[in-house]
């Protein structure tokens, strides 16, 4: 017998939930569990560019072959230019292809554990995937403080002392924007501070970039790595095109070095391709097709501009209507400090037995952190959604 010592493995804290929800008979029932952008209708997009360029694509697609190891290279181009900008020295940086953001992560914490260093800081909390992945890439995780439940919001001071502690050369992760799950970042002045802290201290960011053009905007969501690419001569990033292309299903992303120089670049690079090789081989083409598509034709990427400023938007209404219902429901409950959150999700400073009753009792279902993903609010459910929050923020 080969498989009967095999353990059960506990469903996963985020996709679990998708499962007991499409089992939920509840007729009122609510997902705000996966981070997934929904529109009122609660049906996941695919964009009007998305779209245009699967057409212009299937006129002109007449290649069959393997793309290389590290994908394609003017897809990689270009999503270099939309996170470092135009004017970055672009010699020093290495550029490859990945599976999304989930698949980027894996290949460069594969990446540090081999080549680097074996222990990665992490922010409490973060995405819940991100242990595992490390874990599995064979790096030690452990945690410096960000969040604050009485603070609501970041205890910069608390990060920051932390971080000051940490031995030199340490290798941090760092979410550029939209925090993952509470949805509070760090403001610009906070940022600087901590690109002269790497620099003092000679810390390795690993910036992950999923947010992209969800929080205040393309540029802006870019700032803290752009700062960084500056002050520091070497750090990480990673992307993916899930969220911000509505491209869930194409598994596209990008992993990016800076490196101190073309020589750096180019020995990252040869690492990277080789991890790429014995992993998968060579990426898919699709998604890649897309986003280079749009990103090259000027009016496609205006439009893809648009529909993401349209989706910034609705998530910012539905937060300042969230806040304004919850206040008229009821006076005494100050969630003024959504307002402030930036991307997909919100802490509501729930507790777990909270959660656990918003499942059991009102069929709402969030991952047992509290995060909610605005985006699963809409008109028919928002006040049943207020109601439930508040009866259980009384227990
Ligand atoms: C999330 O945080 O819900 C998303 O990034 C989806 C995922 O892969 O967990």
């Amino acid at each position: 017998m080969f498989f009967n010592h095999l353990q059960k493995v506990p469903p996963d804290p985020i996709f679990g939930l998708s499962d007991a929800f499409k089992e939920d008979s509840c007729p009122e029932k609510v997902d705000l569990s996966v981070g997934i952008y929904k529109t009122p209708s609660l049906k996941t997009p695919v964009l009007h560019c998305v779209e245009i360029a699967a057409k212009q694509i299937l006129k002109h697609e007449k290649v069959g072959n393997y793309l290389p190891f590290d994908g394609d290279t003017q897809f990689v181009e270009e999503v270099k230019s939309l996170v470092f900008g135009d004017s970055f020295t672009r010699e020093r940086v290495y550029g490859a292809q990945s599976l999304g953001g989930t698949g980027g992560l894996s290949i460069l914490g594969e990446f540090i554990s081999r080549e680097i260093g074996k222990t990665i800081y992490v922010p409490d909390p973060t995405w819940a995937n991100h242990v595992p992945i490390f874990q599995k890439a064979g790096l030690t995780t452990l945690t410096y403080p960000y969040y604050s439940h009485d603070k609501m919001g970041v205890h910069f001071e608390k990060t920051y002392a932390f971080l000051s502690n940490l031995p030199e050369k340490s290798i941090i992760l760092l979410h550029a924007c939209c925090h993952n799950p509470t949805g509070s970042d760090l403001n610009k002045e906070e940022w600087k501070l901590l690109s002269k802290l790497f620099k003092r201290k000679n810390f390795l960011p690993l910036f992950d970039l999923a947010y992209l053009g969800l929080g205040l905007g393309l540029d802006e969501d870019t700032y803290s790595i752009r700062l960084f690419s500056e002050v520091l001569s070497e750090l990480l990033v990673v992307t993916t095109f899930s969220k911000n292309f509505s491209l869930y299903r194409e598994r596209i992303g990008a992993v990016f070095a800076v490196t101190n120089g073309k020589r750096e670049r180019d020995l990252v690079g040869g690492k990277i391709k080789r991890l790429i090789r014995v992993t998968y081989s060579n990426p898919p083409s699709y998604g890649a097709a897309i986003v280079k598509e749009i990103l090259q034709n000027n009016e496609l990427k205006e439009q893809w501009i648009e529909e993401l400023g349209n989706i910034r938007i609705r998530l910012t209404n539905l937060r300042n209507q969230f806040v304004d219902l919850l206040k008229s429901e009821n006076g005494l409950h100050n969630y003024q400090f959504l307002k402030e959150h930036k991307g997909m999700f919100s802490f509501c400073n729930l507790g777990k037995d909270q959660v656990r009753m918003l499942i059991d009792r009102f069929s709402i279902y969030m991952p047992d952190n509290g995060r909610i993903n605005i985006s699963g609010l809409n008109d028919q459910n928002i006040d049943y959604v207020i109601k439930a929050i508040l009866h259980v923020s009384k227990l």
